[in-house]
């Protein structure tokens, strides 16, 4: 889904989000493993206040594990819990389930000293757009929850979803808004594919992978595409489109005359990084951000 972001999107995203929250117990943020701080929105905390939260790191199956795990101390260190998920493929889903149990216990066990049955735990997931709500919400629910055509500013009859017997999800996910304002963050948003190619100059988003893999996943590079030798500085451009064009030459990318074509070489490159082709690749890290 392409939303246009603009000062009343934002707003009306907003509210809709702050209204929810009357409604549930816990929220699921959800964030892509691979750059969680830039598929954040940059006004969570002000957004969601002091609401129990449990921060999912979807698309796991394509992250660097040793990266991954950084990340999660991160966010420990800042008081919440990351769990690295795969919605996709579902796994994880019952410790999703124990995880928002957990981060209501307490207020559970009150009830249940004052002989009140708690009720089943209520959720919502938040996140910006292909970052894999609607994906996680039909993994949970164990079926497919029909499209709902969740815009902001369009608003519709709210239902829940069961999930097991102890949760119960809002079958509307809330949408967030990235930092886009930010290149760097546009970037690699652009480069996992969270913001649509037409926006950027895939040969600039692929430069800024490539870039990115010379730095710190040369030897995926050199063995995806066969190529035996890296530029010593990465911050040199020319040597990185050099890289690009010999990815290029090798899968057939060629112009009449023989020359690159560099979009097609991109287009590829994006492809197959984003297929996960090159192997299980973060797009930064804590010390970097
Ligand atoms: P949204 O509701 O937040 O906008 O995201 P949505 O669930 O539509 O997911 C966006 C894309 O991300 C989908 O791919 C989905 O399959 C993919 N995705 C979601 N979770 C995961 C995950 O854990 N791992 C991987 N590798 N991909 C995930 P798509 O190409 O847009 O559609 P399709 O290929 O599924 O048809």
């Amino acid at each position: 889904m392409t939303i246009q972001w603009f000062p009343g999107h934002m707003t009306r995203a907003r509210r809709q989000i702050e209204a929810k929250l009357k409604l549930i117990d816990v929220v699921i943020e959800l964030l892509d493993a691979r750059i969680p701080l830039s598929s954040r929105n940059p006004m969570i905390d002000e957004i969601l206040q002091n609401k129990p939260r449990l921060v999912l790191l979807n698309k796991n199956d394509l992250a660097d594990p040793e990266v991954t795990a950084q990340w999660v101390t991160y966010f420990a260190d800042k008081g919440l819990q990351a769990l690295p998920v795969d919605a996709a493929n579902g796994n994880q889903m019952k410790e999703i389930m124990s995880r928002c149990k957990q981060l209501m216990a307490a207020k559970f066990e009150t009830q249940i000293r004052k002989g009140i049955n708690p009720r089943a735990v209520r959720g919502l997931i938040v996140g910006i757009p292909n970052v894999g709500k609607s994906t996680l919400i039909n993994r949970l629910a164990g079926r497919k929850i029909a499209a709902t055509g969740d815009k902001p500013g369009v608003t519709k009859g709210q239902q829940w979803i069961k999930v097991g017997t102890e949760m119960e999800l809002l079958d509307t996910p809330g949408i967030l808004w990235p930092k886009f304002e930010d290149q760097e963050v546009g970037m690699r948003l652009a480069v996992t594919g969270a913001i649509k190619e037409e926006l950027l100059y895939t040969a600039d988003i692929a430069l800024y992978a490539v870039r990115y893999l010379c730095t710190h996943y040369g030897s995926s590079l050199k063995e995806r595409f066969g190529i035996e030798k890296l530029p010593e500085d990465p911050s040199d451009t020319d040597a990185v489109i050099e890289v690009m064009e010999a990815i290029g030459r090798k899968r057939g990318a060629l112009l009449s005359g023989g020359r690159v074509d560099l979009d097609k070489a991109s287009l590829t490159i994006l492809r197959e990084l984003r297929a996960g082709k090159m192997g299980r690749i973060s797009l930064e890290t804590p010390s970097e951000v």
